[in-house]
């Protein structure tokens, strides 16, 4: 029997070889041209509400910037965008992805933010081979089991950027540690990250609590803590979770008692709301605000300047995920059907990106430095580079 899905994935394949015939046609210069007007359509799969609907915000406007930069017709076509709120919800991702996929016939699709929406949006994409990028959601699984030719991720596995802070950590004095996060599948996973990292180099997790996402009562854990009197803890937050748990840490009289430590979302987009709470954290990310290279030098005010809120790691995975795009579409003449020179062409490209030069791994995920980061008077500031060009390990990755 055929199933929708082995439907659905025949009849991109039939759209695909439509558009691949009508592409070639239209790209031979001065015949077909109405055919190389046709807009690109780009489905953005990303939380505009809830506890990441800054995160969601921050993706869209960065990407919006780049193509705009770039004159706004990536590979000579106008563009199209379809969003969709994700609400950070697992249970609406299937419906939400078809919806895009098959409802709108996109012929890219960008997201999400939330690793539980990863999940069952990877394993639709996968099926109908549609070209995907991710500009945030960790899963270690979409560059791990789930890896696919047609599925790229801009931003990290959950994995990077704690792995790092184990070492940090341990190089700091500190040898027993609780940590802490959202019970779903990015907050084990960048606790798995960190504890690899503290663990191989001699420390001991004495304790992990896990708490209810998107929940943000944590007075019962910390007074849990508070009695465990470990040397630091290490946690895994974001979004407004993330400031309600600074806060939080600062009145339950913790902040100068325990040292926290945490991959850097924590503090990332949050300062402001944060206040002295968040005064002293040490957190590791592939973004500081005050990298010194040409691409952040002009990125930062572009980006205030068309939205009036300053640029974070959100705005930078948005920004490459939309330079991505561009030299991808540039690289086959706006030619969506040639998958295979397209995926090619994304494979071996390098980003010049306001984190710093980075290009993909064999498993699509970013290779990238991760920095050392402190607040300091309200600003993560650039300590040093925690990890040097750091690949995901990818194992289970099977392209193909
Ligand atoms: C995730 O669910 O993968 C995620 C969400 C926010 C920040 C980082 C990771």
């Amino acid at each position: 029997m055929t199933s929708m899905k082995n439907l659905n994935a025949n009849r991109r394949r039939f759209v695909q070889g439509v558009a691949a015939g009508a592409a070639a046609a239209a790209f031979i210069p001065g015949r077909f041209a109405i055919g190389g007007m046709a807009k690109v359509k780009v489905g953005i799969l990303l939380p505009y509400s809830g506890t990441y609907a800054f995160l969601g915000e921050k993706i869209t406007a960065g990407m919006k910037l780049a193509i705009n930069q770039a004159g706004g017709k990536p590979g000579g076509r106008d563009i199209e965008y379809v969003q969709l709120d994700s609400e950070a919800k697992p249970p609406k991702a299937t419906d939400n992805t078809n919806k895009l996929i098959t409802g709108e016939n996109i012929d890219f699709l960008v997201g999400p933010v939330h690793s539980g929406v990863a999940m069952a949006m990877a394993k639709i994409a996968r099926e109908e081979k549609i070209i995907t990028i991710v500009p945030n959601a960790g899963a270690n699984q979409l560059t791990g089991s789930l890896c696919a030719p047609n599925i790229f991720r801009t931003s990290f596995s959950n994995w990077q950027p704690s792995y790092p802070s184990g070492k940090v950590v341990y190089d700091d004095g500190h040898r027993n540690v609780v940590t802490m996060a959202w019970n779903y599948g990015a907050g084990k996973q960048a606790l798995g990250g960190f504890t690899q990292g503290f663990e191989g180099a001699g420390g001991k997790v004495v304790k992990q609590i896990l708490t209810p996402f998107p929940k943000v009562e944590f007075q019962a854990y910390l007074t849990e803590i508070a009695s465990l009197k470990p040397d630091a803890v290490f946690v895994f937050y974001a979004g407004g979770g993330a400031i309600k748990f600074v806060k939080d840490y600062a009145a339950a009289g913790l902040k100068d008692k325990i040292p926290l430590y945490s991959s850097g979302f924590l503090t990332e987009g949050t300062l402001k709301a944060q206040g002295a709470a968040a005064e002293g954290i040490k957190t590791t990310l592939h973004y500081v605000d005050t990298l010194d290279n040409p691409a952040n030098r002009t990125f930062r005010p572009a980006f205030k300047k068309t939205t009036g809120k300053d640029a974070d790691v959100y705005a930078v995975q948005g920004y490459d995920t939309g330079k991505l795009l561009v030299q991808a579409m540039e690289s086959v003449k706006g030619d969506t059907g040639a998958q295979q020179a397209l995926i090619a062409a994304m494979e071996s490209m390098v980003i010049d990106s306001p984190r710093g030069e980075w290009s993909f791994s064999k498993a699509h995920n970013p290779v990238q430095d991760f920095y050392l980061r402190q607040v300091v008077g309200g600003e993560n500031k650039f300590l040093g580079v925690a990890h040097k060009a750091l690949a995901h390990p990818a194992k289970g990755c099977r392209m193909g």
